[in-house]
């Protein structure tokens, strides 16, 4: 009787461990949340990105996406056309103009920088094709209310949606850097009507946006387009757009997750 109760026992542990161990590895439960509606926790998952020139830092030129404690998610031509010697992660900034940011009497915590170890571009990349990279980060991040993955996409995009982009890059018709990160809501467009303003549109992306003033613009490439549901998820890395940003009638073309889920999965298991 007794062993029958141990065994059980162990069973249960077994079930337990088993059922468990896969949310602490996989953040399931910890992806695509925001820990509160104040503007210094949206999109913790964005990364600034540091270019380094030996112990030189160059002015900044891309973003990406946090997607596990080691993944970095970036646009393919933000690690192949910037010349630079190493690269680093910046998590948790807001403010890039401050040390310590602070919304409406919440601050966040200092900052963190990650080396980046390792960069794979994917195979496919060619200048316009496959223009999305993963960073490895050299160390786990933390996940704190400023340091968060963003959930993998679970479907193609369905009908009509607002999405969110966010950078630290130009605002349209300013033409100055934003210092604060971006929140930037773009309705979708359908494939066949950006083919059609687009004729050399690549293969496997989104279009969004196409209103006067709001769009994203140089700075904002690798950055996060975002996909509100229960949870938030990575529905395109930004690509590119049209030189004038934020001209009405042209969107910006971001690279669609949900297309190379696949090798996304394939390249973060090691
Ligand atoms: C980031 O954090 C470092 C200290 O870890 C600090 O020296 C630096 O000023 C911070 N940068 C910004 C832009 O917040
Ligand atoms: C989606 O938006 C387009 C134009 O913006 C409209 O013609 C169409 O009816 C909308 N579809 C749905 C399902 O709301
Ligand atoms: C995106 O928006 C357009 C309307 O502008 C709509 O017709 C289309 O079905 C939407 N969804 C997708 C996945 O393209």
């Amino acid at each position: 009787m007794y062993s029958i109760k141990l065994y059980l026992c162990i069973a249960a542990i077994c079930v337990f461990v088993f059922l468990e161990f896969p949310k602490f590895k996989g953040n399931e439960h910890r992806c695509g949340i925001e820990a509160s509606g104040n503007l210094i926790h949206h999109n913790p998952w964005l990364v600034y990105l540091e270019y380094y020139v030996g112990d030189h830092q160059k002015e900044y030129r891309c973003s990406g996406t946090l997607i596990s404690p080691r993944h970095v998610v970036t646009a393919a031509h933000c690690v192949r056309k910037i010349k630079f010697t190493r690269l680093a992660a910046r998590l948790g900034d807001y403010d890039v103009s401050t040390e310590k940011d602070c919304v409406t009497g919440l601050c966040s915590d200092p900052n963190l920088s990650i080396q980046v170890s390792e960069i794979i571009v994917h195979p496919d990349y060619d200048g316009k094709e496959g223009d999305i990279a993963i960073l490895k980060l050299d160390t786990d991040a933390p996940y704190t209310d400023f340091i968060r993955p963003i959930c993998l996409p679970s479907n193609p995009i369905k009908g009509n949606v607002t999405l969110y982009a966010t950078g630290w890059g130009e605002i349209p018709t300013i033409g100055m850097y934003s210092n604060i990160k971006k929140i930037l809501p773009l309705p979708n467009w359908s494939l066949e009507q950006c083919h059609r303003v687009f004729e050399n549109l690549p293969d496997k992306v989104l279009c969004a946006g196409g209103e006067e003033g709001v769009d994203t613009c140089r700075g904002d490439s690798g950055g996060t387009l975002a996909l509100v549901k229960e949870r938030v998820e990575f529905v395109g890395v930004t690509s590119t757009g049209c030189q004038r940003c934020g001209t009405k009638g042209y969107p910006a073309v971001y690279v669609s997750v949900y297309d190379y889920i696949d090798w996304i999965s394939l390249v973060t298991k090691h």
